[in-house]
């Protein structure tokens, strides 16, 4: 009876899992989504709980209830964009986990004889071998987001060759795990999981600061897996399921942040394989670019976006830094009453995790509609009175299409420069994410609106009520 219902609760779960990452795919459901995945892991854990033996489920509850606590604290204390940094570390105990039950079955395991036994031997040492990879690659992940490691990419010589050495002698040691008796093999065991461990150090060592973001849902991806591996090794069927959820989830996330920032998903995986310089480092202006730059000021700011038909508004990290989200949706309503077609457009890499800025702009209660992708506006800026960038950078430098030598050369850009007018709001003319230079703040139709994004948005609004007043 207990075992069915399980199984039944279990099914519940993974439906109710597949229903989350369908409403998460559209901001007008992403909160149903988050309601389904609730309900689907506390099915499974309740589920999980109940078959537990008495003795067995108060050391689950006291676990949990701590692993709670600590949980609901950091993620209620973490701001917005550290995001990736706390998913980074969660990632590493979903590694660590693996590791420490993969470990546990093999000490443990007396049950299976043949090949029965050697598969399960197989799927602990899967398991063991991504969960530490994972785990000592997200640490590195973590450091480099925090600031704790440099940004820049460890580019050692023979560093591929490396790796494929180090993935040979782990699986070099299949053979005497699998030949030995008992526990015998623990020795192997623990050599594979040290040198997997090494190579998570190091293939994420070897990715430049820009790129971890990618990294990270790479990570995702790997946990994903690795949770998979668990599930075979412990005849679990809803840890298969959900663990294969986020690892495809993941990789398809990574493939579409990659096509985004114009990098390779194969040189993200192996390590930097085909880069030769890190990430995120800084390129000096070139002597012959233009200085001077046009200022506007926020009340003839105010009073272009009242004269305008149609505003495209493009926000970026900066937009976060500052929270001038809902000053901005304070512009919109206002212009929108004035008649103003207003529109946002974001990039697919805006902010520092996907989705950033829908998140921030949805927070501020700017309706969905009025909020494009990129692509699905690009070719509307003619047709465009004024674009209003507030607190973005790489994602609309020009010199991703015009300069070949620049490090976001072929990244898809926002063609925010054919407007009319370009309005860019931001503190100075330092660069963004890239480190580089951006032709467009020295662009003839471009203004700059210098000082903190939700300080100068808040000014416009206010100039837009004395003028709609
Ligand atoms: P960035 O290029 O990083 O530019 C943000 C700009 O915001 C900065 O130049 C900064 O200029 C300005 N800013 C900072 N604080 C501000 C404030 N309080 N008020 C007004 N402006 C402020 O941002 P973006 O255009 O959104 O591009 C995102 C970058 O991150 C891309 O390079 C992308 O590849 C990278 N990235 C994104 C992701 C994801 S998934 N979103 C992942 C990895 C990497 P000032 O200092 O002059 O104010």
């Amino acid at each position: 009876m207990g075992e069915s219902l399980l199984i039944v609760a279990y099914l519940v779960a993974s439906v109710l899992f597949i229903l989350s990452l369908r409403g998460l795919s559209s901001q007008a459901t992403a909160t149903r989504g988050n309601a389904y995945g609730i309900l689907g892991m506390s099915a499974a854990v309740l589920a999980t709980a109940w078959m537990a033996s008495s003795a067995g489920f108060v050391v689950l509850a006291v676990v949990m209830g701590a692993g709670a606590a600590v949980g609901a604290l950091m993620a209620s204390r973490v701001a917005m964009t550290s995001m990736p940094e706390l998913v980074a570390m969660l990632h590493s105990f979903v590694g660590l986990a693996a590791v420490l039950v993969g470990l546990a079955s093999y000490v443990g395991e007396t049950d299976h004889e043949g090949a029965a036994r050697s598969i399960l031997l197989v799927e602990i040492f899967i398991d063991v071998f991504i969960g530490a990879l994972t785990f000592t690659g997200s640490l590195v992940a973590f450091g480099k987001l925090r600031g704790l490691i440099g940004g820049r990419a460890l580019l050692l010589p023979g560093r591929h060759a490396l790796n494929l050495v180090l993935v040979l002698v782990a699986l070099g040691m299949l053979v005497p795990y699998l030949a030995a008796a008992g526990t015998a093999g623990l020795w192997p065991l623990l050599v594979a999981t040290g040198i997997a461990g090494l190579l998570g150090v190091h293939l994420v060592m070897a990715i430049g600061g820009a790129d971890m973001p990618v990294v990270v849902s790479m990570l995702n991806s790997y946990s994903g897996w690795t949770a998979a591996a668990a599930g075979f090794m412990l005849g679990n069927d809803l840890l298969i399921i959900t663990g294969a959820l986020v690892g495809s989830s993941g990789a398809i996330l990574s493939i579409i942040m990659c096509r985004a920032m114009n990098r390779s998903i194969l040189s993200v995986m192996l390590g930097g394989f085909g880069q030769t310089s890190g990430g995120g480092g800084t390129r000096a202006a070139r002597s012959d670019a233009p200085t001077e730059t046009r200022e506007v000021s926020v009340q003839e700011t105010a009073s272009r976006l009242l004269a305008s038909r149609r505003v495209v508004i493009v926000p970026g990290y900066g937009m976060a830094v500052a929270r001038a989200q809902h000053a901005i949706h304070e512009i919109t309503e206002l212009l929108r009453q004035r008649g103003v077609e207003v529109v946002f457009a974001i990039h697919p890499v805006a902010g520092r995790l996907p989705g950033h800025m829908n998140v921030l702009l949805a927070e501020a209660a700017v309706p969905y509609d009025i909020v494009f992708e990129m692509d699905e506006v690009q070719d509307q800026f003619r047709s465009t009175d004024v674009s209003l960038v507030v607190g973005a950078n790489d994602i609309v430098n020009p010199a991703a299409e015009t300069d070949p030598e620049s490090p976001i050369w072929g990244m898809p850009v926002i063609h925010v420069w054919e407007a009319k007018e370009t309005i860019i709001c931001k503190r100075s003319k330092a660069s963004g994410y890239a480190g580089i230079d951006n032709p467009l703040f020295y662009h003839e139709r471009t203004a700059m609106l210098f000082g903190d994004a939700k300080e100068v948005m808040d000014a416009v609004v206010a100039e837009l009520r004395r003028g709609t007043g």
